[in-house]
């Protein structure tokens, strides 16, 4: 529906039936969407025969947004069913298109899954829940989902993250900011480069919230070869104990990335591509009704291998026990 002045892309007819007919094979086959290495392993047949249109649709992120939304794919509200009561209940709910989601991650890079969120799927739900309402993850409603990297806490973090929706009757957006779009002096962007502060799990992760080590203290911004990437997580980052000089350059950055937000409203069939080292995403607040009628996303995150986007001490964090699981081995 409204995806403001994000750039669109469009699947045409025939890869919209192919990349169904792939997915349909793949469900028939194995009978759910539960990730094992067998359906892992033909995902990646399916998607390395799909077509160049589909390939071209998928190229990477090219604009300084940082962000693109696929359009096409068709959603039908009752063939889906009722929007589960939380990702836990989610289980096979929908399930061809967690399929259409992990082969369309696959043409982009190496989907990723977390043994600790959603029970190590690597297509997860994203619905309201009760009892979470007011949380900083995916499962809250009423408050803002205040505007982050996902998984900032973890070296082995997504580069880009796919939203599909399923549904979305009241129009409730999908937030998105660039750092590409950001105006910063030099002397915070200097500030803002150095590893002064830690980001910690966020409670989608009680383990890693439990973990015995010392946090890593990262940079917020860094100089990637083709311009600034970024690692925020506010709601998760403990500003209050960097300088003040500091504390206000963080801050600064933080208005500067609520001043260029933009929203993205999804209808279903559309799916959201972010480039998570470029763009901090989040939700606006809505009252849940929990009567099968909510907003229904669902997610993948990809890896894309090679990429030079952060810095390399990253590689020596202990992501705070965590461990990403790639579908596909280097
Ligand atoms: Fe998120």
């Amino acid at each position: 529906m409204s995806t403001g002045a994000a750039p669109v892309r469009q699947l045409d007819a025939s890869s919209v039936g192919e990349l169904r007919q792939a997915a349909e094979k793949i469900f028939t086959e194995f009978g759910t969407s539960a990730t094992s290495p067998e359906l892992l392993a033909r995902v990646a047949e399916f998607a390395d025969a799909l077509s160049e249109p589909i390939r071209h649709q998928l190229r990477p992120v090219d604009t300084d947004d940082g962000l693109f939304v696929l359009r096409g794919l068709e959603v039908d509200d009752t063939e889906i069913g009722p929007t589960p009561a939380s990702w836990a209940t989610a289980g096979d709910s929908a399930a061809v298109y967690d399929i259409v989601l992990l082969l369309l991650a696959t043409v982009m890079g190496n989907p990723i899954a977390w043994e600790g969120q959603q029970d190590g799927r690597f297509v997860h739900n994203i619905v309201p829940a009760p009892g979470h309402e007011t949380k900083q993850t995916g499962a809250s409603s009423t408050v803002l989902l205040s505007p982050h990297t996902e998984d900032a806490f973890h070296p082995g973090r997504a580069h880009l993250l796919m939203l599909g929706c399923m549904r979305n009757h009241d129009n409730i957006a999908t937030t998105a900011a660039s750092v590409r779009n950001v105006s910063l002096s030099e002397a915070d962007t200097a500030l803002l480069t150095r590893p002064l502060l830690p980001i910690l799990p966020d409670d989608a992760y009680t383990e890693a919230q439990g973990f015995d080590g010392r946090p890593p203290a990262v940079p917020t911004l860094f100089h990637a070869k083709d311009g600034l990437t970024l690692r925020f997580d506010p709601a998760y980052t403990p500003v209050e104990d960097a300088s003040p000089a500091h504390q206000a350059a963080y801050q600064r950055l933080e208005a500067e990335l609520a001043r260029v937000s933009g929203a993205v409203s999804l209808s279903p069939g559309e799916v959201l591509i972010v480039d998570n080292d470029l763009v901090v995403h989040g939700r606006v607040p809505f009252q849940a009704r929990y009567d099968g009628t909510d907003r229904w996303l669902k997610r993948a995150s990809i890896r894309v291998p090679a990429r030079r986007t952060r810095p390399l001490a990253e590689e020596d964090e202990h992501g705070y026990g965590q461990a990403a699981i790639e579908a596909h081995a280097a």
